[in-house]
């Protein structure tokens, strides 16, 4: 029982070539991902996760939405002699950041947004204040955003479907509150992170790179 758990564990990878097709049906996502959501544990079981399921149109729209705040991010530089030289190659960079980010959506055939409701995480604090100098429920949610984040992205893969997790929403807190406003969102749900997902078209992770490992016994140790 643990070996097949394990096995979908290890399974698990980051794909960045996909296509747009999925093998499974959207009812059958949506069932994996509500699943996945109602068990994956929370501190105090205070369930501040949010999902949105990204499918179709609304999926591509959300992504250029991210990639035009994403781009809206690259800082002005200040190295080239010429305003004029300054302004395009920003104006590169910008594009090249739009370019990249926008793929996750038009190459993918659709993704899961992971949030945090704020009202739930601010209302365990009220009951327990002595927990605010650690900031010991903003850790936790952040410990249950990734295990729901895991739990969904090695569920997908158990069903044949390839995913990443970008961050462009939480590494820039603007850009997450882009997408949040631009889907109508309530204001308290903090987005944590993307997962674009599609049929692999490739091998996982870089191109030509194997993943690495470090020694496991580097790792664990046993006392006993
Ligand atoms: C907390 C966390 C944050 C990550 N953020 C990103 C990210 O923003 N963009 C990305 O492409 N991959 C991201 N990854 C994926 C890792 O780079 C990837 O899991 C790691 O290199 C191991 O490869 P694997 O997923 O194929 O096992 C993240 C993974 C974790 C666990």
């Amino acid at each position: 029982m643990a070996d097949a758990f394990l096995d979908a564990v290890e399974r698990r990878r980051t794909y960045y070539s996909l296509s747009d097709a999925s093998p499974i049906s959207d009812a059958r996502i949506q069932s994996l991902v509500e699943r996945a959501t109602q068990h994956a544990p929370s501190a105090y079981n205070v369930q501040s996760a949010r999902v949105v399921l990204l499918l179709g149109e609304r999926h591509k729209q959300a992504w250029r939405t991210v990639a035009e705040s994403y781009a809206s991010t690259v800082p002005p530089s200040n190295s080239g002699t010429q305003q004029q030289e300054q302004r395009e190659a920003d104006e590169q960079a910008r594009q090249a950041r739009r370019q990249r980010t926008e793929k996750f959506g038009s190459e993918t055939y659709g993704s899961v947004v992971f949030l945090e409701n704020r009202e739930d995480i601010e209302a365990q604090y009220v009951q327990s204040p002595d927990f605010k100098e650690s900031k010991a429920f903003d850790v936790w949610s952040e410990n249950a955003t990734g295990m729901l984040q895991f739990a969904v992205w090695t569920a997908l893969e158990a069903e044949g479907l390839g995913a990443s997790l970008q961050h462009h929403v939480s590494t820039y807190p603007a850009v997450g509150r882009a997408l949040t406003e631009h889907l109508a969102l309530p204001s308290s749900w903090q987005c944590t992170a993307m997962m674009p997902f599609g049929t692999p078209a490739g091998p996982p992770g870089r191109p030509g790179k194997e993943k690495p490992f470090k020694p496991i016994r580097d790792r664990v140790i046993i006392f006993k």
